[in-house]
């Protein structure tokens, strides 16, 4: 997969680009990253990228010139025919909410390109022509889209053929299935009166198989009643 970020603090994704999984994945030859800097990609001779909003009211907006001028730039191609040709996701608190299921979905494309916006908005018409789609990860607001890009290619990544060297792994995590992830215990047994359960010690590969599934259901049951729905 070859993804593009669009954004204006590319300074903020050097590190989730360069670390873990999404690293791993680079070095596997299983994605690449491209991280665009909208005040390069600029046309304005001042290199801005927003402006204040028609009719008034705080902060800026981030103009709908400036975005497509960098996806012609880049692409090579009218910035409103990309989506015909690859999913391009704008990050914003409105998207529809991100999830298992949509990484899943994303992880399957060849290419994808991901808009962070910024300050107080960014133009409508971004979101009317550029965008094909709208992701938001949480019901809370960040300053911009470039931690969001991060959180959505973290999980892309790690289900990339290849990159997890156990893909058990990948099955077995919560929300791959209808369940929450059974609780897990490593080595020390027992440490501080704190004890390891019992039928983990086992042996018994069938008894330990029932007593997770068995944890994953009543989990699921505590914390996250509307998986089971
Ligand atoms: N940009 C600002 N807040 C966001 C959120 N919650 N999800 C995605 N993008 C955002």
């Amino acid at each position: 997969m070859k993804a593009h970020i669009f954004c204006v603090l590319p300074e903020m994704l050097t590190s989730p680009m360069e670390s873990g999984v999404v690293a791993r994945a680079v070095g596997a030859g299983a994605l690449e990253v491209v991280v665009h800097d909208l005040h390069r990609l600029s046309p304005d001779a001042h290199h801005k990228v927003d402006d204040c909003p028609y009719g008034g009211g705080p902060g800026m907006v981030l103009r709908v010139d400036v975005m497509a001028h960098a996806i012609e730039t880049v692409f090579g191609c009218e910035a409103g025919t990309l989506r015909r040709r690859m999913p391009v996701v704008l990050l914003t608190p409105q998207g529809e909410r991100f999830d298992q299921e949509i990484a899943r979905s994303l992880a399957i494309e060849e290419s994808v390109v991901f808009i962070c916006g910024r300050y107080e908005g960014v133009d409508e018409r971004i979101r009317e022509h550029i965008a094909g789609r709208e992701l938001s990860i949480g019901d809370f607001v960040l300053s911009g889209g470039e931690i969001a890009a991060a959180v959505v290619l973290e999980s892309v990544a790690r289900l990339l053929p290849g990159v997890l060297g156990n893909d058990r792994s990948v099955e077995e995590e919560s929300f791959a299935g209808p369940f929450l992830e059974y609780p897990q215990y490593t080595r020390p047994a027992s440490f501080a009166g704190w004890e390891v359960p019992e039928v983990l010690l086992s042996g018994d590969h069938r008894r330990i198989r029932d007593w997770r599934r068995a944890q994953a259901l009543e989990r699921t049951r505590a914390r996250r009643p509307d998986l089971l729905s």
